[in-house]
């Protein structure tokens, strides 16, 4: 674990651990995705600094309701959440954007004693995690820079008890069910016996729904989505023509998941660091799914991996759901 004091004005913070991998890894998975029959591209990549500014965007749009139902149920329910969590807890927060949620959580917690940040988007994370700690002088902010399906060492500064992890936003929905099982064992490795986990889970429902949220009438999530392309051409000298590319999403009622592709309007060739990808008219790249469960199936997911239900909260038109796992 490396601390890039001198690369970063730590101000408020308590320190900053760099763990991510940087341009060679982009390059690795960017050129072994476009080679592969179905082609894809990683979803973490969406996120550099732009695409962290487009999801903002995106989870203030109307029909993207994921965003304010689950802040609607962390409002409701923060004071059950607290009682749950305890006194003195360490919250760890796995891919933590803007840092806006964990509010509602940190106001509710009696002397919450940390708050660890972990994201992929450095200079967002620096800065969201700095405007935190300036709100909260008595928290020890610890960003960490990291892929967290990957990286699950703690800074030392975490060892307060109990360990909380904190997953909104249904991103453990990205995860295959496979990864999300993982994922949350890993987790319950790293938080410890005594620890707790509050996730945020989107909940199975009608496909119009679906279709719409992640299909937005101003195109927001077009954009984002094409920003992994324009991310590609800029960081590594990729020729990608932007226009010629639309972005699809898709509820597959099957696989219960919104798939989520870059669909190639004609047919053409893009090169990449000197290699060159041909691509069909309707080829597409596959960027992102977002996996959806019910109630009974997340609580089953989550028993696989370590954990109890304690307690779930639902909205009353069964949009979304919020669940507190205790470690077993
Ligand atoms: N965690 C979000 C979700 O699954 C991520 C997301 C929302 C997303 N909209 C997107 C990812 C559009 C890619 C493209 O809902």
């Amino acid at each position: 674990m490396t601390v890039a004091a001198e690369a970063v004005e730590l101000g408020p913070l308590q320190g900053f651990h760099d763990l991510a991998h940087g341009e060679d890894d982009f390059r690795k998975a960017v050129l072994d995705g476009l080679s592969q029959p179905q082609k894809r591209i990683p979803c973490k990549y969406l996120y550099d600094e732009r695409g962290a500014r487009l999801f903002d965007q995106i989870c203030a749009l109307e029909e993207y309701y994921l965003t304010r139902t689950e802040i609607a149920l962390l409002e409701q329910h923060c004071g059950e959440i607290a009682q749950l969590v305890g006194p003195n807890a360490s919250l760890v927060e796995f891919g933590s954007g803007s840092s806006l949620k964990v509010r509602i959580i940190l106001d509710a917690l009696w002397t919450p004693a940390a708050y660890i940040p972990v994201d992929i988007s450095r200079e967002h994370l620096i800065e969201s995690a700095r405007a935190l700690a300036e709100g909260y002088p008595d928290v020890a902010v610890i960003p960490v820079c990291a892929d967290y399906t990957r990286a699950f060492s703690l800074p030392d500064g975490a060892s307060g008890e109990p360990r909380v992890g904190f997953f909104p936003g249904s991103t453990i929905g990205n995860l295959t069910p496979t990864e999300a099982t993982v994922f949350l064992k890993k987790a319950a490795a790293a938080l410890g016996a005594g620890g707790g986990f509050l996730v945020g889970v989107d909940l199975k429902k009608d496909a119009r729904v679906l279709n719409a949220a992640y299909n937005d009438s101003r195109g927001v999530t077009a954009a984002f989505s094409l920003n992994l392309l324009a991310r590609v051409n800029r960081e590594l000298g990729a020729d990608f023509d932007l226009g010629a590319f639309v972005h699809t999403a898709r509820y597959n009622t099957e696989k219960g998941c919104v798939e989520m592709h870059l669909s190639s309007r004609s047919r053409q060739a893009v090169t990449v660091r000197g290699i060159r990808f041909t691509f069909e008219e309707g080829e597409r790249i596959h960027t992102e799914d977002s996996y959806k469960y019910t109630v009974g199936e997340f609580h089953a997911l989550a028993r696989g991996a370590g954990w109890q239900p304690a307690r779930t909260w639902i909205d009353r038109n069964r949009l979304f759901s919020v669940h507190y796992l205790e470690a077993v």
